[in-house]
């Protein structure tokens, strides 16, 4: 059997990981990935990155942020590609973080049954425009107009 070999191409890792080569160059602006470069100035990824994409590709399939995606990988030595034991560590924070999110929806699913069939937008009743009453904290009046 032909060994895996070590350095990739864009096409050839976009293709890998069904990733547009668009968002490999973001994801490597945003430090989730990197690749080292040819003489020709060409992006070589390590196929290390492969795992790398999966974890930011199940991240982003549960509606974490790059931002969280980001920080995760931080959080690894060396901001190594994630091992089976780092991913079991994330996978549970991520937990975490799902349950926060799913919470807020929740919330918001409950506040806007109050919504339908209203159409108010009211800043003084509806507590989607302004949840937790947030603009009272500026002042009395209508605080959206004044500032
Ligand atoms: S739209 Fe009227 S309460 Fe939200």
């Amino acid at each position: 059997m032909a060994k895996a070999p070590k350095y990739l191409t864009i096409t050839e890792v976009a293709k890998r990981c069904d990733v547009a080569a668009s968002a490999l160059r973001f994801y490597e602006t945003r430090g989730l990935i990197s690749s080292t470069r040819t003489a020709g100035n060409q992006r070589r990824y390590h196929s290390s990155m492969i795992r790398r994409i999966a974890v930011i590709k199940v991240a982003q399939n549960l509606g974490l942020t790059l931002e969280e995606i980001g920080e995760a990988f931080r959080s690894l030595p060396d901001s190594r590609t994630p091992t089976k034991r780092d991913w079991e560590r994330l996978s549970r924070q991520w937990g975490d973080i799902l349950d926060d999110k799913i919470n807020q929806m929740q919330n918001l699913r409950h506040n806007l049954s109050g919504c339908i069939g209203c159409g108010c937008l009211s800043l003084k009743r509806c507590s989607l425009t302004n949840p937790n009453d947030n603009v009272s904290d500026r002042g009395p009046g209508a605080r959206y107009l004044i500032e």
